[in-house]
């Protein structure tokens, strides 16, 4: 199984934070924020990791993260032109994927779940970890049917459709390569996730896991203050880097 971390993006919604720096390298406590979504990799016993970053900032992940030695395992970067959708990643990682299972992670998403055990037992196709929310308008949100089987998934929808935010750790075979390929930039211009998964859905083939602990996306002022108080009660401890 292969990894990727997805670090690139505008970080518009935490402007003038992110005016000079990437978003998943502001402070969440003590570490970087892009530590987080790398501790649950590494937690997870994946040992070769592709880093996506945006143009501007790809001289500070190198500064900051190197060749991976230090957390004894390898790191590849791949810079993302622009942010085109979280599907791009499968397109810009390739050659990284070549013929490997690969799980990817978003650089703001702060999980306090263990995933080894998710990641070593998957014999293919798509698995996805949703979790209730408050305010599912922000995410892609599962509806599920009376069997809890995935339904559908509908990026930010604005009807309601349910509580269940999908968050930003998905495990797919090597097939996502050529399905994002297929893909055509949706309304606000990206290749999105959520389609990437309907198409495993549609197939039969997306497995739908809940997340038990607690999950942040710390893309906004209020989540980032909340992953920060998070990680001083709670995670610190846990990390292993
Ligand atoms: O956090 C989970 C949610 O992430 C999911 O529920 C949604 O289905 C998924 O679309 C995504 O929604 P967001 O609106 O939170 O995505 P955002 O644009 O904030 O991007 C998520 C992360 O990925 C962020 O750290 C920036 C990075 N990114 C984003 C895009 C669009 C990139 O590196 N490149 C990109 O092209």
């Amino acid at each position: 199984m292969r990894g990727i971390i997805l670090s690139g993006g505008s970080g518009t919604r935490l402007r003038p934070l992110t005016k000079i720096t990437s978003k998943q390298l502001l402070p969440v406590y003590h570490r970087p924020m892009i530590y987080y979504p790398l501790n649950t990799l590494i937690k997870a016993g994946i040992k070769e990791i592709l880093i996506i970053v945006a143009p501007e900032s790809a001289g500070d992940y190198l500064n900051l993260l190197g060749s991976g030695k230090e957390f004894g395992v390898k790191f590849t970067y791949e810079i993302q032109d622009k942010p085109e959708g979280l599907a791009q990643a499968f397109i810009i990682g390739e050659n990284f994927i070549d013929k490997e299972d690969v799980v990817m992670i978003l650089g703001d998403n702060i999980f306090e779940d263990d995933f080894s055990e998710e990641i070593k037992s998957f014999k293919g196709g798509a698995k996805i970890f949703a979790k209730k929310v408050p305010d599912p308008e922000r995410f892609g949100v599962v509806k599920f049917d009376s069997n809890l089987k995935a339904e559908k998934i509908i990026e930010k929808p604005v009807e309601y459709l349910s509580n269940f935010a999908v968050t930003g750790l998905y495990i797919y075979d090597k097939r996502v390569v050529e399905i994002a390929k297929t893909m055509k930039p949706s309304e606000r211009g990206e290749l999105e996730i959520t389609s990437v998964n309907n198409i495993y859905l549609e197939k039969g083939e997306l497995e739908v896991a809940m997340v038990n602990g607690e999950w942040l996306d710390a893309g906004t002022f209020d989540s980032l203050l909340k992953a920060q108080n998070f990680a001083k009660e709670k995670l610190a401890a846990k990390m292993i880097i």
